[in-house]
């Protein structure tokens, strides 16, 4: 009997062990808003691999906004109902007002000052309002690339030219605060109804970057390209706050550096990938122009009229200024 006992309990104490061991090993859900080649895809498989190669945990990636439109996942990741979600900044900023400085328009020149900003002490900044202000915690960055306008009628290089056109934005106060300083009244829209939006012609025109624009296939829908700099597109990898502090120390370390290596990745996929992405466009028949005269109006009207309204939701001007002098130029 005692030996029959011993038996039951090794097997029961065995059987506890197992399914312990296996609740320790998630299988993550990400969201990924664009399509497959793109920079929010190269972020995410980096940040998989890095992931699977220290830890028990999988991660699997869902493209083309398959768990949700870009804003619907920061809500779902507040509550814990969602892991991980691959967004653009611009659709956390109606969350977390103060990532707004990365959506005003030429405050970010190039890809070395996307870096500058988020990977130093502001961006650490950001990591900590996001969590407080909407539960998500931000592990890692994608650089995509100066957000280019696109359209189906005419090409675009002035200010006057846009006339008429009817252009998509994220439902975003600042960009479409941008656009109405440049004379036109643009349709907020969610990222996941962009494509079927510009298909059926609802609206003319949208901006992302171009990788994002190659991802997405807007190629088939668009012909025309502006070559805008007004805002270089920064795309965090973001956790559940809920999720991340629901693991150990140990692991919260090891999602912390897969998160750092896949931001590292990001950058060399954009510098890799950009020009070859361009020149693939072009050969699928978009028309490229630059804004005429080094887009000084557009940065004019931009500057002049949206910084100031956005100095209280980003924290007070001297929140742009810290960028600012982080970049190397004056403040306002
Ligand atoms: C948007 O335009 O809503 C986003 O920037 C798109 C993206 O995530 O690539």
């Amino acid at each position: 009997i005692f030996s029959r006992f011993n038996a039951v309990t090794t097997a029961a104490a065995a059987s506890v062990l197992l399914s312990m061991c296996a609740a320790q090993a998630d299988s993550f859900n990400i969201a990924v808003g664009d399509g497959a080649g793109g920079t929010q895809e190269a972020l995410g498989k980096a940040f998989i691999a890095a992931l699977e190669e220290t830890t028990d945990h999988t991660a699997s990636l869902f493209l083309n906004g398959q768990l949700g439109d870009e804003q619907a996942t920061v809500n779902d990741l507040s509550i814990g109902t969602l892991d991980f979600s691959i967004l653009a900044i611009n659709n956390i900023t109606p969350f977390s007002p103060s990532v707004g400085t990365l959506t005003l328009p030429y405050v970010i020149l190039s890809l070395e000052d996307a870096i500058t900003v988020t990977q130093g002490p502001i961006g650490q900044e950001m990591v900590e309002n996001t969590v407080r202000d909407a539960g998500v915690r931000i592990i890692g960055w994608a650089y995509s690339g100066f957000r280019v306008l696109t359209n189906s009628a005419r090409p675009v290089k002035t200010v006057a030219d846009l006339e008429g056109l009817v252009i998509r934005v994220p439902p975003n106060e600042i960009m479409i605060a941008t656009y109405k300083a440049w004379g036109v009244n643009p349709t907020p829209m969610a990222w996941s109804e962009t494509f079927t939006g510009l298909q059926q012609k609802v609206v003319d025109g949208q901006d992302n970057p171009y990788i994002t624009v190659y991802a997405m296939k807007f190629d088939e829908v668009q012909t025309y390209i502006t070559n805008l700099r007004y805002l270089f597109s920064i795309e965090p990898l973001v956790v559940s706050e809920a999720v991340f502090q629901g693991l150990s120390s140990e692991d919260q370390a090891a999602v912390l550096a897969a998160g750092k290596s896949a931001t590292d990745f990001s950058v060399q996929f954009l510098r890799n990938e950009e020009e070859t992405i361009k020149a693939e466009l072009v050969s699928r028949g978009m028309e490229i122009s630059d804004p005429a005269d080094n887009e000084a109006e557009f940065i004019k009207l931009a500057t002049e009229a949206v910084w100031p309204q956005f100095y209280e939701p980003i924290g007070g001007v001297e929140k742009l200024n810290d960028v600012l002098t982080a970049l190397g130029r004056d403040p306002v």
